[in-house]
């Protein structure tokens, strides 16, 4: 089925078997398809062309020395693109598929695109944790890069309508499978060398990681100006139009609140708009509304957004991480 015509001619498509068997023609042809996975839509396209690679990057905006995830099938798939150490195998087989992506060194004949490894050493794998993301994977025949489907910079789509509207008119097509299941981004970790490194706190929590490791994950190196660990952790990310503010113990005038748990601060209901990641306190349930609750909070037209403080455990980190991005200064 066909729906919300077009946002300046980009199609969105009910994520049936055709509708995959077509996505798979659009992105086999170097075209480009945002798909639901687990964790957040992404903007699929084959990895190993370069020139689809390359149009990839300018539909998003996105500065070409951040590199892309490539997302695979299976754990089998994934063999032929980076090389598992011990660590890395132990982690692709507690939580592929799921929100877990691997930095791996990349095999001597890795098929993926210099530009969507910015030209390192290394490769991003991941094999999501999703039946249609699975499936056009499959139908394709080869690894898709898949960087979250929003402009550069801005909010990670939950829906496919929030990919229309940052995207609408710049890529192929959408496929709807309705709202993603874990709502903030794949936990990112390198596995390079004997420190195994979190690099991006994300939908598996630190704990669950460190558990089958047996040991503490490590900070990354230090960034390198000419080539970042995770160039995608800029301190400015995520970000709403809307000033955010942290830790919100008050409402101020004309702020609209992003809620967390039952005990609302002074003043709320003067707010000019609520939101609750989680009345219940559950931080699982927060991931999963918080993309969605920031978009539409940037929507109505508060002077800025006052954040309640969330709890670090669990996803609580990945939630954190996010909402600090999102209140940085921006560039
Ligand atoms: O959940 C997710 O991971 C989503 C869904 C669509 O799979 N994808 C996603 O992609 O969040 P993106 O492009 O928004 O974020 C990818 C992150 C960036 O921070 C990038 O810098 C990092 O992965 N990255 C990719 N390749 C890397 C590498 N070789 N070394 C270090 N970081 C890398
Ligand atoms: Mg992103």
């Amino acid at each position: 089925m066909q729906h919300n015509d077009s946002i300046l001619d980009t199609r969105t498509l009910t994520a049936s078997g055709p509708a995959i068997a077509e996505a798979a023609r659009i992105v086999r042809a170097g075209g480009l398809v945002a798909f639901p996975t687990e964790t957040v839509y992404g903007l699929g396209t084959v990895a190993t062309s370069g020139a689809a690679v390359a149009r990839l990057y300018a539909a998003k905006g996105r500065p070409t020395f951040n590199p892309l995830i490539v997302h695979v099938a299976d754990p089998a798939a994934a063999r032929g693109l980076g090389k598992f150490n011990a660590a890395a195998l132990a982690l692709a087989g507690a939580f592929w598929p799921g929100p877990l992506t691997l930095v791996l060194p990349k095999t001597d004949d890795c098929p993926v695109s210099d530009l969507a490894t910015a030209g390192l050493d290394t490769v991003a794998v991941r094999a999501p944790d999703h039946p249609v993301a699975h499936a056009l994977i499959e139908a394709t025949g080869r690894p898709l890069v898949a960087p979250s489907a929003n402009r550069s910079g801005r909010v990670s789509p939950t829906t496919a309508a929030h990919v229309a509207a940052d995207l609408g008119g710049r890529i192929d097509l959408v496929l709807d499978a309705g709202p993603t299941r874990v709502g903030v981004e794949s936990t990112i970790v390198a596995c390079l060398s004997e420190a195994t490194a979190l690099l991006r706190p994300g939908g598996v929590a630190r704990a669950a990681i460190e558990q089958i490791l047996g040991r503490p994950l490590t900070a990354p190196a230090p960034a390198r100006a000419d080539a970042p660990q995770a160039p995608g952790m800029l301190a400015s990310h995520y970000a709403p139009a809307t000033p955010l503010r942290l830790d919100a113990d008050r409402v101020g005038a004309d702020e609209a609140l992003l809620a967390f748990g039952t005990s609302l601060p002074p003043r709320a209901d003067r707010a000019v708009a609520v939101l609750n990641l989680s009345p219940a306190g559950d931080v699982v349930e927060a991931a999963a509304n918080l993309f969605a609750h920031l978009r539409a909070l940037d929507r109505t037209g508060a002077r800025a957004i006052a954040a309640m403080s969330v709890p670090r455990e669990g996803l609580g980190e990945a939630i954190n991480d996010r909402l600090a991005r999102a209140a940085a200064p921006r560039p």
